[in-house]
C-alpha cells in the first residue's frame, strides 16, 4: 500500500473505507477496470486488495505510472489500454477485449466532468457483471471548479434514482466539508 498511499489521487481515508467494502462485498474480484489511472496510485491499491486479479487500466496517457509500480506489479496480468474513453471506436476496441471477461469492478476516475463520466458510465458498465461494483471519485459539488466537478454529484444524483442495483452509498470523509472535492460513489449492480 506503500505506492498507494504516495500517489493515489483520494482523500486517504476514502480509499480505505472502499477497499474495506469492496473486501466485505466481493473478495473474490477477478477483474478490476480503473478509467483514469494517472500515476497508478490507486491501481496499485486494487492490486494491492486483489493479489490475483487482472488489473486493466485505462488513460489517454498511460506513461506516468511510474517505473516503481511496473516493477511492483511483474508477474501480474496487467492490461494498459491509452487512449481517450469517451471515444466511441476507443470503446468498441475494449468492448470486444472484454466480451467474455466480465468486470467484477470498475472505478470511474477520468474525465471529470459532466459528458466525461456519462460517456464512461454508459461505455463501461454494461462490462460489470451482475453483483460487480461500480464506483466513482469525486461526487462532492466544488463550486466554481474547473473542470465543473459538480456535473459529477448531478449524474451521481441521477443515477442513484435511475439506476437499478441491490445498493449504493457514499463515502466521505467525515473531517472534509462536504464542498471539498472527493467523495466516492459507489452501486452493488
Ligand atoms: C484524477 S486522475 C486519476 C487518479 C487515479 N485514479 C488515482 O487516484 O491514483 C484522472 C486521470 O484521468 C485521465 N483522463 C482524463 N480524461 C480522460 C479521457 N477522456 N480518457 C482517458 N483518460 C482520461 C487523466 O489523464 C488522469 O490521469
Amino acid at each position: 500500500m506503500q505506492y498507494a498511499r504516495k500517489y493515489a489521487q483520494q482523500a486517504p481515508k476514502e480509499l480505505e473505507h472502499l477497499r474495506y467494502l469492496l473486501w466485505a462485498m466481493r473478495p473474490d474480484v477477478k477483474v478490476v477496470m480503473e478509467i483514469g489511472i494517472h500515476e497508478g496510485g490507486t491501481l496499485a491499491a486494487w492490486a494491492d486488495l486483489y493479489p490475483k486479479a487482472k488489473l486493466v487500466g485505462i488513460d489517454i496517457d498511460t506513461k506516468k505510472i511510474r517505473s516503481e509500480l511496473h516493477n511492483m506489479l511483474e508477474g501480474r496480468e496487467l492490461f494498459l489500454y491509452e487512449g481517450d474513453s469517451t471515444c466511441g471506436d476507443f470503446q468498441a476496441d475494449i468492448h470486444r477485449a472484454f466480451e467474455q471477461i466480465p468486470v467484477d469492478f470498475l472505478f470511474i476516475d477520468g474525465g471529470h466532468d459532466g459528458r466525461c463520466v456519462r460517456a464512461d458510465f454508459d461505455g463501461y458498465s454494461k462490462l460489470v457483471r451482475p453483483g460487480g461494483i461500480i464506483a466513482f471519485h469525486d461526487i462532492c459539488s466544488v463550486p466554481n471548479h474547473n473542470p465543473p466537478v459538480h456535473e459529477i454529484r448531478e449524474f451521481w444524483d441521477e443515477l442513484k434514482r435511475t439506476h437499478p442495483c441491490r445498493i449504493y452509498g457514499e463515502i466521505f470523509d467525515p473531517l472534509k466539508p462536504k464542498t471539498h472535492s472527493g467523495g466516492i460513489g459507489y452501486l452493488w449492480v
